[in-house]
């Protein structure tokens, strides 16, 4: 097959996005594939054009990669392309429209409510502790947790370096307690597949892009040292998510669990549709886990999008 790997473009998670992109194209040419690597800028249109892939591999994160703008341009020019479509796009890249389409669908996700940042400078949104982040970044771009003792001062700080000094949107959530969890799906010829449950136990701090992307920051523990019943239940909700949001090829649901709490303490944190796939990501590593190479996840994705 002649694949163009689409990757980089100028999103916050670029540079994420050119590891993933260098992964996926170095595992497609080791299986004999033909690939085209393009990082994406705005004649992006024009070059898969002159490439004439077969298939686009979408290893973009964050938007207009995964938000479905470069899913409407791929389906205008008519090259199949992996991952998920325009309409799921659209709405899994938002965090707020994401509840909206699975809370009616008993999957728990915390509450909250959308903030301007000029309201933080009033008073806080919610009670602390709580979770600030935007809508529609990935790599916890931009997160910020509010506790009793940040010393963002209250109300938050014009001054202050935070979320609200680039995003004028944001969501604040209550922060759950406990412990950091995360089930990658797959698409197979017999139907979306669960690979089972890592838990991320960061050295300090959360699991923001530092923790994420530095090797050593995080313990992935992988299958997760959880009850059966918790596991099975992440397992339910990531393919439940995975269909309700109608996701293709492969998505990433990721949980908070307080412990204390039990089945109660459960709740989805959002559905990932273009999941990182570099080499410190979670669904490469769950799909080894589960007897899977890299290039295999790659080529079952595109696969997929050739189905
Ligand atoms: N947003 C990053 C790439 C992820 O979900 O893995
Ligand atoms: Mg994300």
């Amino acid at each position: 097959l002649h694949v163009a790997v689409l990757m980089g473009g100028w999103a916050h998670e670029r540079e994420v996005s050119l590891m993933s992109g260098k992964g996926v194209a170095d595992a497609l040419e080791s299986r004999g594939h033909q690939v085209t690597r393009i990082d994406m800028d705005r004649q992006v249109a024009a070059r898969i054009a002159e490439a004439a892939p077969d298939v686009v591999f979408n290893a973009l994160h964050g938007v207009p990669g995964e938000d479905g703008t470069v899913q409407g341009m791929l389906d205008l020019m008519g090259v199949p392309y992996t991952h998920s479509g325009l309409a799921t796009s659209v709405i899994a890249i938002d965090k707020e429209l994401t509840k909206q389409a699975l809370v009616p669908k008993g999957i728990p996700m915390p509450g909250g409510r959308i903030v301007k940042s000029e309201e933080l400078f009033e008073r806080d949104p919610i009670a602390r502790p709580y979770v600030l982040k935007p809508v529609n970044e990935g790599s916890s771009v931009g997160v910020a947790i509010v506790t009793d003792d940040s010393n963002y001062g209250n109300p938050i700080g014009r001054d202050v370096a935070g979320p609200w000094q680039e995003f004028r949107q944001l969501l604040a959530e209550p922060f759950i307690k406990g412990r950091e969890m995360t089930t990658a799906v797959i698409d197979t010829p017999d139907g979306p597949r669960a690979l089972g449950v890592t838990e991320l136990i960061v050295k300090s701090g959360f699991y923001d892009y530092e923790n994420k992307y530095t090797d050593g920051k995080t313990e992935h523990v992988c299958p997760a040292k959880i009850p059966a019943e918790i596991a099975a239940l992440c397992e339910d909700y990531a393919l439940r998510a995975h269909q309700a949001l109608g996701c293709k090829g492969t998505s990433r649901t990721d949980f908070r669990w307080d412990d204390e709490q039990g089945e109660d303490g459960l709740f989805v944190l959002e559905t990932n549709t273009q999941p990182g796939m570099t080499p410190l990501s979670l669904v490469p590593e769950q799909a080894k886990h589960a007897g899977m190479e890299y290039a295999d996840l790659v080529e079952a994705i595109v696969a997929d999008a050739l189905r």
